[in-house]
């Protein structure tokens, strides 16, 4: 992007979404998202708004934001915030970006704890605290627990607790914790293989704990299903329903569902032990 040049709003989109188009999948909502982040307006501002000439230290502001983006760093990770819910979560990287299948995965859990009455929690794997945080948003009288291996997604997940006024009913800890009467685990774990993150490289710029989950993406399902016993689980699982998950849960006499996102991937696993019994190998 050159520094002599006038660069009004339309201009400096277009070309960065051309720029971008060699990282990204998503260019122009890129080039667009961290525009108005740098310029602290809404994108719709920046339609109303096609022929304003950028300032220079605008300009300066943005152009190091791109260079980021263009070298591999997540959008939320350069401007701090993504929206998950509706709600609007502060991010860094020392979490996973939220995805908008796991709001997907909040969206069946809340309505079906409607229905059936459960108010309490556990979420393992919390991240930067979004599937918590929604759940004691949307179901006010909700205790959670949010729990992780990460002290940096704790600090991140009681944050954004604070700001949404939710930090009494949002229990954080760190590592396992021996809870009784828990009517829902849910977790969305690091869940891909060692070889797929070693192919996944746009995903390299997030951190590797919470992606990866052991040789075959199931040691932290297994860690789940080994320590907790609550009426049902509600699991974010990878596309295809991997046939070493259905193994463990078979060959655990455990009953389960499993569901599709909007794109018609396997997505979501609600899974259940036969007669309440609790037995785990
Ligand atoms: C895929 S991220 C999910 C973050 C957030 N829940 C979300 O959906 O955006 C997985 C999280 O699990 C945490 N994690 C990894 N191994 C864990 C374990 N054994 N027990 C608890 N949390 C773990 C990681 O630190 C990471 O924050």
């Amino acid at each position: 992007m050159a520094s002599n040049r006038v660069w009004s709003v339309k201009s400096v989109l277009d070309w960065t979404t051309k720029y971008l188009s060699e990282v990204s999948g998503s260019p122009r909502a890129d080039a667009e998202i961290l525009l108005s982040h740098v310029m602290k307006r809404n994108r719709l501002w920046l339609y109303t708004n096609f022929d304003f000439v950028l300032p220079h230290d605008v300009l300066d502001k943005y152009r190091e934001a791109v260079k980021l983006r263009h070298d591999g760093t997540p959008v939320q990770h350069i401007t701090g915030e993504k929206y998950f819910m509706a709600l609007k979560f502060k991010i860094n990287d020392k979490v996973l970006v939220p995805r908008p299948e796991t709001e997907e995965l909040v969206e069946r859990l809340l309505m079906d704890a409607r229905v059936s009455g459960w108010k309490r929690f556990l979420d393992v794997g919390t991240g930067s605290g979004v599937i918590s945080i929604s759940i004691a948003k949307y179901i006010p009288d909700a205790e959670v627990w949010a729990i992780d291996v990460s002290e940096d997604a704790l600090n991140l997940t009681r944050e954004n607790a604070e700001r949404h006024g939710v930090s009494k009913r949002i229990h954080v800890h760190k590592g396992h914790i021996d809870l009784k009467n828990i009517d829902v685990v849910v977790s969305n774990p690091p869940y891909l293989t060692e070889e797929e993150w070693e192919i996944l490289k746009e995903l390299h710029g997030e951190p590797i704990k919470a992606l990866v989950g052991g040789e075959d993406g199931n040691d932290v399902y297994k860690e789940i299903l080994q320590k907790y016993s609550p009426k049902r689980f509600y699991f974010e699982i990878a596309h295809p329903f991997r046939k070493s998950l259905q193994r463990l849960f078979d060959e655990n006499g455990l009953e389960y569902e499993i569901f599709k996102d909007l794109s018609k991937k396997d997505r979501i696993a609600i899974v259940w032990r036969q007669n309440g019994t609790d037995t785990f190998s």
